[in-house]
């Protein structure tokens, strides 16, 4: 096997490279608050052999087990993270690839209590299966759990074939379409429209980037032709109004095919509405808030400094301040998802909640292509090592919602929604021990000197919290304690995430009231003559 990677740690502790090590296979964690979505009590939790054997109070074990006492803590399970770009080719040439590969990123999430992502594979030249293979090369060196979405950026029948193989067998339940990134991955909406229906037929999820992608090359001429060519044109040229108006579309044509819908990265007040609003008529609907957007504001992109402002840029943009806020209400009141949460084995119609990160990083320099003009800035910031310790402050620590709620918004819901729970997003009997312990009397302190992204800038930095992620179990192996990594190179494993998700359960039934209300008119008119 290739060693390359056992020395590609940039201070990260690389043990075991390739697959085992000698520490303990057997671990109990004593005396915590064990958290699931639905339930939370004190009890012990005792993992063998990277699953988790038992949950209950006073589990007694044999001294060659090793312990941890949790007392005082909260025992959850790891975070999964439902949208990142590692080792990315975007916006151009490949000198703009995302800096964090799967390597890195992973690192980098596992030292914030993630212990799990689903990343976007890109085709290559169009096609699926390359694209599929190029990033199962990427993800060897993967030190945790990881899952693939599909992106799709044209249409004929190679692609419809191959997003059948996708699904039947290599365990890819959501296909992306861009709405925006006019000339580089934007589709119209005769392909989104072909594409709805070819993920409905195969129990796939249906996710789209919303903006409106003419309009925003529109405000772009008139931001250049303005003079306006630094960061903040970037926030200028594409307004919430271009995002709610690819939003409200994208829902009408998913409701249109009667198919589930995810809108990845909400950005603004205004798509968040348009999603509300659907969810109130019983669209299955689903909206991702990422961290970025529900913790800052648009005051970065102003600065002064190219360097700092050019850091901020991502799309859709990160807004005014306000939008932030609403958007964390949302979550908390269960607008963007959960107007009825209820218990997960019965919860065949209950909307989840889930918060992503779109982490995808750009260093300096790479943002620097851009000095001259916003449109040349490759958009993306970081966020899968920040994203559990900042949806905990602002959200737990500030009494928004509760620890259960954190559960579900960081962890459960993903694993539900991609239709791999309970192996992930509980602490269950027979589930994978992927754990995190987190001391909500401990503070933690973000900065790109201490982070473990590659990037050399954080679009956190200086932020100081309460609630700090002690521990990391992966795989039932300690990768992160006393603020130290000891990743597992090569250890992670992909998921296979199956199709047909809970969001599809009874569809079918709304497809033969709309046939008959279609024929109803007919008959009438028959009756007639
Ligand atoms: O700016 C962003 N969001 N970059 C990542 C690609 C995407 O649109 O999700
Ligand atoms: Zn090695
Ligand atoms: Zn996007
Ligand atoms: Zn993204």
């Amino acid at each position: 096997a290739s060693h390359e990677f056992c020395d590609a740690g940039m201070g990260y502790n690389v043990v075991g490279c390739g697959g085992s090590d000698s520490s303990s296979r057997r671990i109990l964690i004593k005396g915590g608050t064990v958290v699931n979505a639905h339930h939370q009590e004190v009890a012990d939790v005792y993992i063998d052999d990277g699953i988790i054997a038992d949950v209950k109070p006073n589990i007694k074990v044999g001294d060659e087990v090793a312990v941890i006492d949790a007392t005082g803590k909260f025992v959850m399970p790891g975070g999964i993270d439902p949208h990142t770009h590692l080792e990315m080719e975007f916006m151009g040439t490949d000198s703009t690839e995302t800096i964090d590969d799967f390597f890195s990123g992973q690192a980098a999430a596992l030292a914030g209590g993630t212990t799990m992502h689903i990343d976007f594979v890109m085709p290559v030249n169009g096609s699926l299966s390359l694209g599929f293979k190029a990033y199962v090369e990427k993800a060897k060196k993967s030190c945790m759990d990881y899952g693939f979405h599909m992106t799709i950026t044209k249409w004929d029948d190679t692609v419809a074939r191959e997003m059948e193989i996708m699904v039947k067998e290599k365990g890819i339940n959501s296909f992306k379409f861009f709405l925006a990134y006019k000339g580089i991955v934007m589709i119209n909406d005769e392909l989104l429209l072909e594409g709805l229906k070819k993920c409905k037929s195969l129990g796939a999820l249906a996710m789209v980037h919303a903006e409106n992608g003419d309009a925003v090359f529109e405000g772009q001429k008139r931001m250049i032709e303005l003079g306006i060519t630094g960061p903040e044109g970037h926030a200028l040229s594409r307004p919430p109004l271009l995002e709610a108006e690819a939003t409200a579309r994208a829902i009408r044509l998913a409701g249109f095919i009667n198919t589930p819908l995810y809108i990845v990265h909400v950005m603004s007040i205004d798509a968040m509405e348009e999603i509300a609003k659907a969810r109130k008529l019983g669209q299955r609907v689903v909206g991702e808030p990422v961290v970025s957007g529900l913790v800052l504001n648009d005051s970065g992109l102003w600065d002064p400094d190219f360097n700092i402002a050019a850091k901020f840029v991502m799309s859709p943009p990160i807004r005014a301040p306000g939008h932030g806020r609403a958007l964390q209400a949302a979550v908390s009141m269960g607008v963007l998802q959960g107007f009825h949460v209820v218990p997960e084995n019965t919860g065949k119609s209950a909307f989840g909640k889930l918060v992503g990160t779109d982490h995808c990083t750009f260093n300096s320099t790479q943002k620097a292509f851009g000095i001259d003009d916003f449109r040349k800035i490759p958009n993306g910031v970081n966020g899968i090592e920040e994203r559990m310790h900042l949806v905990w402050d602002t959200m737990v620590a500030s009494g928004k919602i509760s620890v259960t709620d954190y559960v579900r918004i960081t962890s459960t819901e993903c694993a539900r929604i991609f239709n791999i729970y309970p192996k992930k997003g509980a602490i269950l009997p027979g589930s994978d021990a992927d754990i995190i312990i987190l001391n909500p009397n401990s503070s933690f302190q973000i900065s790109s000197n201490s982070h473990h992204s590659r990037s050399d800038t954080n679009v956190y930095e200086g932020w100081i919290g309460k609630g700090k992620v002690e521990i990391t179990i992966v795989g039932g192996r300690i990768v992160w304690e006393n603020n130290e990594l000891k990743v597992n190179l090569g250890s992670g494993k992909y998921i296979k995430m199956p199709p047909f998700n809970y969001l599809f359960d009874g569809i079918e039934k709304a497809d033969v009231s709309y046939i008959s209300s279609l024929r109803a008119p007919v008959n009438r008119f028959k009756a007639m003559q």
